[in-house]
């Protein structure tokens, strides 16, 4: 059976409308996969200028925390980071940061790989990084296909998408990071208990991914009732992306499916 909102709330039927660490290898060791170009990033890399500061951020932090993806696959994500975490997370897209740095602030066990491509995003969470002295996330700065191609398998206990480019007309939909292959992809990285979460305050695009997780098979949407689409789940961080979605009377939907 399609798993649809419409199922789960007869209500609204209609309008569900949205360190020191392991970071790479030695200079002379080749790559052990495929390196290729963007395959799903379509947005731009570069906004505002960068200020001096940020500019200097980029240039000397970025580097030290950026996942090499020209290495070999990491064997055991823990080791990205200096204080061996206790569980891995990912959040791809995360724009400029808000969400991430919240929760690596409230869960200093809890490893955070971040990812984003545009730069001026990238700046912003590397200020945030470093006022706030964080020494759990590691980042990745272009298509985030790249990187789940590099992971090793079953590491992660959460995958979250939030509010991922919306790409509202229809000629446009096959730009959707969810698809088939993409799910595929995040489906491998997540532990056998762990999680795919997913936001959005558009309507096309809430059921786009609640019939493609259903195409999938291998993930399963959560929900019991309709609260637990319509609320955010908890230590959620409304963005400014979110913000203005609200403002604009737009309804999010945040779903949460397991791994099966
Ligand atoms: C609509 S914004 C939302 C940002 C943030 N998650 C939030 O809720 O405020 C979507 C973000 O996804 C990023 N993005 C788009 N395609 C991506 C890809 N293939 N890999 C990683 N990030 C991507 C964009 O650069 C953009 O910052």
């Amino acid at each position: 059976m399609t798993q649809n909102i419409e199922d789960k709330d007869n209500s609204r039927s209609d309008t569900l409308g949205a360190a020191d660490v392991h970071l790479g290898q030695g200079e002379n060791e080749k790559p052990n996969h495929p390196v290729r170009a963007t395959e799903a990033f379509f947005g731009r890399r570069k906004g505002k200028p960068f200020k001096a500061h940020q500019a200097k951020l980029y240039a000397e932090l970025l580097p030290k925390l950026a996942i090499d993806i020209e290495a070999p696959t990491c064997t055991d994500l823990k080791t990205l980071f200096p204080d061996t975490p206790e569980k891995i997370v990912l959040e791809i897209g995360f724009g400029g940061g808000e969400h991430l740095i919240h929760r690596a602030k409230l869960h200093p066990e809890i490893g955070f790989i971040g990812c984003e491509p545009f730069m001026n995003g990238m700046a912003k969470a590397l200020s945030s990084i470093e006022r706030e002295a964080l020494t759990n996330i590691r980042l990745f700065n272009e298509d985030a296909t790249q990187l789940l191609d590099w992971l090793p398998e079953a590491q992660i206990e959460r995958v979250d998408l939030l509010y991922p480019d919306p790409w509202p007309k229809k000629r446009h939909w096959k730009r959707r990071f969810v698809n088939q292959k993409n799910l595929g992809r995040i489906h491998n990285v997540i532990s056998p208990d762990g999680e795919f979460r997913f936001a959005s305050d558009i309507d096309t695009y809430i059921n786009w991914t609640l019939k493609h997780c259903d195409d999938f098979k291998k993930f399963k949407w959560k929900a019991t009732k309709a609260s637990d689409w319509h609320e955010p789940w908890e230590e959620w961080y409304s963005t400014r992306y979110e913000q203005k979605a609200i403002r604009e009377e737009r309804t999010p939907a945040y779903l949460k499916f397991a791994r099966l």
